[in-house]
């Protein structure tokens, strides 16, 4: 998040979720946001301003005719005070609140008197989100700019399974960084490779690498964020999709090449994270390869893999390809020649050849005029300094 702290005022209106606001408001302030809650009398039935106020260290406000407020106006004073206000859970009789410009207690009269963005995370029984009431209200507030984060479909505290259910905190907390980030892909459409492949030796064996995928998946998750459109194209890892974005689980680099290849058209940037096996077992047993009495070895035959990148950057109109290696020295040099020898406009170079698996990383990223260096950082903040490079060299660029 940006070095100053996002300010939200986070409104608790009364739903059995509302112990998730809980989890919702501990996990915006991990991501550096100042939290302030604000809960509806009824909120105050399923969970306590207490466990707010403690968690957040703020006071928790319920009442619009609160005495703290010098002036007597804590809708006025509330929402000046915030950059964004996010309603999670919102009830069913609060979106439609919100739809008809009610005012009747704190939360809807701030709400009301707003100049700061507005999103809902919706929370209710199927039957009451499948109603055409809520289905108007929820086209009203789409209308009026409000964002609606969900809701989701699963099981439900009333024991249906249907949607209506709220997403879950870390969704929202995505939803809520996505919308407040800079946009410098809107519009784009963005293809990923991350993570390792999986090159079969017989049904049971096979030769992968370390790769995590993390930095992949951040990248992903940073293009989205960015406004763009984010097809990611995965090797095996055990990563959770981020939000927003499509996701193509692959085995192989043959795999990974065709599902890249039918992605390709139309995209504006491709960016090669996956570490791809360059080989393959040309002879891949159809059953498991047994020991044999004089423990002679099997003899394995490898095939040369596609090179996806050098692939994709040689297509007729390709996209702005960016690869990504790993040297160990002359990094510039190395990683020079490699960007020229795939025909990329840009490579990002990992500084320290060892970060598979780490949460860091440092990049040094080439170019046709020479380099720059993103300096250490968490994985996440690196792809969001990443994407803002690439965005600065499309082509259509206004920067
Ligand atoms: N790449 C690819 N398809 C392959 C091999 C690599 O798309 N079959 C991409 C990777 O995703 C990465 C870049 O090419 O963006 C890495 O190139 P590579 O030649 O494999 O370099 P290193 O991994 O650095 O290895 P080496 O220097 O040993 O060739």
């Amino acid at each position: 998040m940006a070095a100053k702290p996002v300010r939200i005022l986070l409104g608790v209106t009364g739903g059995v979720a509302a112990f998730k606001a809980a989890e919702l408001a501990r996990r915006l302030m991990e991501h550096g946001a100042q939290v302030q809650v604000v809960m509806t009398e009824s909120a105050t039935r399923f969970i306590t301003p207490a466990t707010f106020q403690a968690l957040t260290g703020e006071p928790v406000y319920t009442d619009a005719w609160d005495t703290r407020i010098d002036n007597l106006m804590p809708h006025i004073e509330l929402s000046r005070a915030a950059d964004l206000i996010l309603v999670a859970p919102a009830t069913a009789d609060f979106m439609a609140k919100l739809a008809h410009g009610l005012a009747d207690d704190l939360l809807s009269t701030l709400c009301l008197a707003r100049e700061i963005p507005l999103l809902v995370a919706p929370a209710m029984n199927r039957q009451m989100w499948e109603n055409p009431a809520t289905r108007r209200n929820a086209a009203i507030l789409a209308g009026d700019g409000i964002e609606l984060l969900g809701p989701t479909a699963g099981l439900q505290a009333c024991g249906e399974t249907g949607l209506g259910r709220m997403i879950e905190p870390p969704e929202i907390v995505e939803a809520t960084l996505a919308f407040l980030a800079p946009k410098w892909l809107a519009g784009k459409r963005v293809l990923v490779t991350a993570g390792p492949t999986y090159e079969p030796i017989d049904p049971v064996r096979g030769i992968t690498n370390r790769s995590s995928g993390k930095m992949g998946f951040e990248i992903a998750r940073a293009a989205r964020r960015a406004g763009a459109s984010v097809d990611l194209v995965a090797g095996p890892v055990a990563l959770a999709t981020p939000w927003g974005v499509q996701r193509h689980d692959v085995r192989t680099a043959i795999e990974m090449n065709d599902a890249v290849m039918a992605r390709v058209a139309g995209a504006d940037v491709f960016i090669a994270v996956a570490a791809v096996a360059d080989w393959r077992i040309a002879n891949v047993s159809g059953q498991k390869i047994k020991k044999t009495p004089d423990g002679a070895p099997p003899a394995l035959e490898f095939a040369l893999n596609p090179d996806i990148l050098a692939g994709v950057a040689a297509l007729a109109d390709p996209p702005y390809c960016v690869g990504f290696a790993a040297e160990s020295e002359a990094l510039e040099e190395h990683g020079q020649k490699k960007r020229i020898s795939k025909g990329v406009p840009l490579l990002a170079a990992n500084i320290g050849h060892q970060t598979f698996g780490l949460d860091e990383n440092e990049l040094l990223l080439i170019d046709e005029k020479g380099t720059t260096r993103l300096e250490r950082a968490s994985k996440a903040e690196l792809a969001a300094r990443l994407i803002e490079e690439i965005a600065r060299r499309l082509p259509d660029a206004s920067r």
